[in-house]
């Protein structure tokens, strides 16, 4: 402030001079003298105004700090010496909402049914008592808006336009932000958001964001990391652009990118919502190369809606947008079965330990077993069956002999039996196939020759099957031979179970 105060203190010497000179000079002169007396006088008074303001904001910002003190007091806050609010969540949860349970976020607490206009509200966005780690409630403004989602508003001690003060070299001037929130809750509240931004509005005379292709203002942002775009998203290292920049129409035109960076002697104006919610918040405000003078503006953190979590749950993270809190072991959908996890609420969803992977589940949503015989011989085509010991899930059908597959999995079949000659005098043959809809999965062989009268054959496949295809085995005889059984003994046996369900397919398949 002193410099600036100097600085303009020397604009109006030098104006008054000028004035004083018009008295021994000539009327074209004085022509020119009182039009340059003008454009000093209005330069005096821009600065002047510029600088009452930055004292008025500065006291706006001291009286805004004071009632919030104020007002956290009544509420049975704790406020520290520097000022710092801590909430007392055993005093507020209920005075403020009637209920023990404390939402985490403006639109939880409006989908509850518990708020129903704008205000000051507690919520708690990493979740109560959900382990040790988790952090006292915080106070933030609900606003329900119109027709729109309802935002989470966390206030900070800049709201009030400042003033920067005049200095030279990059980010000499710097602001530190603080919020009313610790950075876990800000972090918490930004996981269960659809979308949060901050609006920033910088108005300047001959104070550049970027001058002379060197950044000479920025912002820090929430992992400590200097940005130089003051509207939108990030979009790659050290990009810097204004609104204007992003919209191409910034004072100045070509290649600026901010009106704050067109050089010029007048006032300028840059403002933008900053919406990248991997950034925000703004934590430290940074500006440089300040010739004259700068204002700047940060809004509350904004943040409103919930993460759209459509279909079944994969992780924590979909979890607690659910809405569960408790630490626990949830079951997930994984990529190919259901899988068992341990979900740290108390945790960041950054943080390591916030989902462990405990293993794959197994789930069967249809059982199915079958253990099929036969009881009587028979030579060619599909092998049908008398007996069914097991047939659980019905897929098999005894009269067809064909296997339903009732639901996506990996199958497994064994087929056994005997081939029988008629005659012991000849050579001969049996073969039995594995089908799967129609195709061949593999043969079983019983081979005779002369003299010998039966030969054992077996079948075994582990199969993949999609709900509804069909299994079956088929018989081909060469020569005089025979699938022999009898009602007495059973030979033949085909059995068959699903292994395990691929329940993702049959979940996808069934929407
Ligand atoms: C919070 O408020 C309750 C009730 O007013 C009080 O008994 C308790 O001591 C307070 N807790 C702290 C940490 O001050
Ligand atoms: C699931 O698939 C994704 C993407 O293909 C992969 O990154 C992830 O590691 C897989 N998860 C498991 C448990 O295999
Ligand atoms: C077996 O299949 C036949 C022919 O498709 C059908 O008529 C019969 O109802 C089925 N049996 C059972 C138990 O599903």
């Amino acid at each position: 402030m002193e410099n600036s105060y100097k600085i303009h203190l020397y604009v109006f010497l030098f104006a008054y001079c000028g004035s004083r000179l018009v008295t021994c000079v000539s009327s074209e002169e004085k022509v020119q003298y009182s039009t340059d007396n003008e454009i000093a006088t209005k330069e005096l008074f821009e600065a002047k105004i510029m600088e009452i303001e930055a004292k008025v904001v500065n006291l706006e910002t001291k009286v805004a700090k004071q009632e919030y003190i104020i007002k956290a007091l009544q509420n049975g806050c704790e406020v520290s010496r520097a000022g710092h609010v801590s909430v007392n969540k055993t005093d507020n949860k209920n005075k403020i909402l009637g209920k023990n349970f404390i939402p985490r976020t403006c639109q939880e607490a409006y989908d509850q049914g518990m708020i129903m206009t704008s205000g000051l509200y507690i919520i708690d966005p990493d979740g109560q008592n959900v382990g040790g780690e988790s952090e006292d409630p915080i106070e933030v403004y609900c606003d329900m808006g119109v027709g729109s989602a309802v935002k989470t508003l966390i206030g900070h001690d800049t709201e009030a336009t400042g003033a920067v003060e005049i200095c030279n070299d990059a980010g000499c001037f710097k602001k530190d932000i603080h919020y009313f929130a610790s950075d876990k809750q800000i972090e918490a509240l930004i996981e269960l958001s659809n979308e949060c931004h901050q609006y920033f509005k910088y108005e300047c005379i001959e104070a550049p964001f970027e001058y002379q292709s060197e950044q000479v203002s920025w912002w820090d942002d929430r992992n400590e990391n200097q940005q130089f775009f003051w509207s939108g998203k990030y979009t790659s290292p050290n990009a810097h652009t204004c609104e204007c920049g992003i919209y191409g129409n910034c004072v100045g035109g070509g290649t600026k990118k901010c009106n704050c960076d067109s050089g010029l002697k007048d006032l300028q104006v840059d403002s933008g919502i900053i919406s990248d919610k991997t950034k925000l918040p703004v934590k430290r405000l940074n500006f440089g190369h300040i010739i004259a003078d700068g204002l700047y503006t940060l809004g509350k953190f904004e943040c409103s809606g919930k993460v759209f979590i459509s279909g079944m749950p994969r992780t924590c993270a979909d979890l607690r947008g659910f809405g569960h809190a408790l630490n626990g072991m949830y079951l997930v959908m994984g990529n190919d079965s259901i899988e068992n996890i341990y979900c740290d609420f108390s945790k960041l969803q950054s943080d390591n330990d916030f989902q462990k992977q405990i293993g794959r589940v197994e789930v069967q949503s249809s059982p199915t077993f079958f253990y099929v015989q036969r009881s009587r011989k028979m030579d060619s085509g599909i092998i049908t069956f008398q007996n069914a010991p097991v047939n659980i899930g019905n897929a098999m059908n005894l009269s067809t002999g064909k296997f339903t597959a009732p639901v996506f999995g990996t199958y497994f079949f064994s087929f056994s039996g005997i081939g029988s000659m008629d005659f012991t005098t000849k050579d001969a043959k049996l073969q039995v196939s594995l089908i799967k809809n129609s195709q061949n999965i593999g043969k079983g062989e019983a081979q005779l020759t002369q003299g010998l009268s039966t030969d054992t054959l077996t079948l075994q496949s582990t199969v993949d099957l999609q709900a509804g295809e069909q299994v079956w085995v088929n018989i081909n005889i060469y020569g005089e031979i025979h699938l022999f059984d009898d009602v007495d003994q059973h030979y033949t046996h085909f059995t068959g179970w699903l292994l395990q369900e691929d329940i993702v397919e049959t979940l996808n398949y069934a929407n």
